[in-house]
């Protein structure tokens, strides 16, 4: 009788550690960095949101391709050759054009190498880059709004009557 409650003692913090998990892989978290520190604190509130630049501006080849594409330093300096340019930040920008390096962003959102997404099937199709990516014109410091894991693509499909067929996507 003692030696069983002995085991059942042992073994009780093996189950609460084994419940913890269970509960921990149910819950909706999402682990992963939502606003990585970037190189240089470009805020897309400013250039959006008050200057009204339009995304396709800096995110060009979003219609025709399947990336969107993130800007070179080059379309930067087009405006802060002369602009901004006593501040830090811009200080900064200069010495990357300067020493010809690309910036190197941290990236928010990223599939997997053996699964594809087409940008310009998801706009023909008149979705709006907020519908995925959220008011970005209001986000200073740009966040990932969505996890983007095969249960999200699969929920759309289904809602827009588009493919779910494994193929379409992986390949
Ligand atoms: C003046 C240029 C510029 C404009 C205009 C602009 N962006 Fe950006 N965008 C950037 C730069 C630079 C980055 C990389 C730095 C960052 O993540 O903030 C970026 C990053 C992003 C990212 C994150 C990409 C990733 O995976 O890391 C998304 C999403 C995005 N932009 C969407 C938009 C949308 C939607 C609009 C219009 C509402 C827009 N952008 C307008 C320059 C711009
Ligand atoms: C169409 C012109 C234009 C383009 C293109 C542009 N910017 Fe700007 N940017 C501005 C203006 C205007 C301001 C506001 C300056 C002010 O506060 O007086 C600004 C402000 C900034 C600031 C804040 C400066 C500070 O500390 O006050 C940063 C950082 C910045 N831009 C980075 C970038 C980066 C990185 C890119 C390229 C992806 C870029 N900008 C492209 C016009 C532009
Ligand atoms: C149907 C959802 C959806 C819509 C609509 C959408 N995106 Fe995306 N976006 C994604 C996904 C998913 C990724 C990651 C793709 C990858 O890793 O290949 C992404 C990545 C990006 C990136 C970073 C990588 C790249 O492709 O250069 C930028 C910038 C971006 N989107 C901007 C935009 C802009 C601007 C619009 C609107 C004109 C838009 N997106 C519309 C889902 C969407
Ligand atoms: C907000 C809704 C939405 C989300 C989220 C979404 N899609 Fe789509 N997707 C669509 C629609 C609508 C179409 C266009 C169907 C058409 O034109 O027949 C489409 C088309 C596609 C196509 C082309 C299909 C074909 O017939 O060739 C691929 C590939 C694709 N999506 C991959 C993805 C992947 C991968 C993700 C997740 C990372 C994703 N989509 C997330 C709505 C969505
Ligand atoms: C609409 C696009 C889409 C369709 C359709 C789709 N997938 Fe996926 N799938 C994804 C994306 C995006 C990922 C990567 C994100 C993730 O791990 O959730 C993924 C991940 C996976 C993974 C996990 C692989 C890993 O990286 O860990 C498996 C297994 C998988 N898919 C199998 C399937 C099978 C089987 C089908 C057909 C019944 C299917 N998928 C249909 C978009 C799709």
């Amino acid at each position: 009788m003692k030696k069983k409650l002995l085991i059942a003692i042992l073994l009780l913090p093996l189950l609460a550690a084994v419940i913890g998990l269970v509960v921990l892989y149910h819950l909706p978290l999402d682990l992963e960095d939502r606003a990585p520190s970037q190189p240089i604190a470009f805020s897309h509130r400013q250039h959006v949101g008050e200057m009204a630049i339009d995304c396709r501006f800096c995110h060009r080849s979003v219609d025709v391709s399947a990336i969107a594409g993130i800007p070179d330093v080059d379309l930067c300096r087009a405006c802060h050759l002369f602009i901004a340019v006593d501040r830090p930040e811009i200080t900064r920008l200069a010495e990357f054009w300067q020493q010809n390096q690309p910036i190197p962003w941290e990236r928010l959102y990223r599939i997997p190498d053996h699964t594809y997404f087409p940008h310009m099937m998801h706009l023909n199709a008149g979705l709006e880059c907020g519908g995925c990516h959220g008011a970005v014109e209001t986000m200073a410091v740009t966040r990932r709004v969505v996890a983007t894991k095969m249960g999200w693509c699969l929920n759309c499909h289904r809602e827009h009557g588009a493919s779910i067929d494994c193929w379409t996507c992986h390949r």
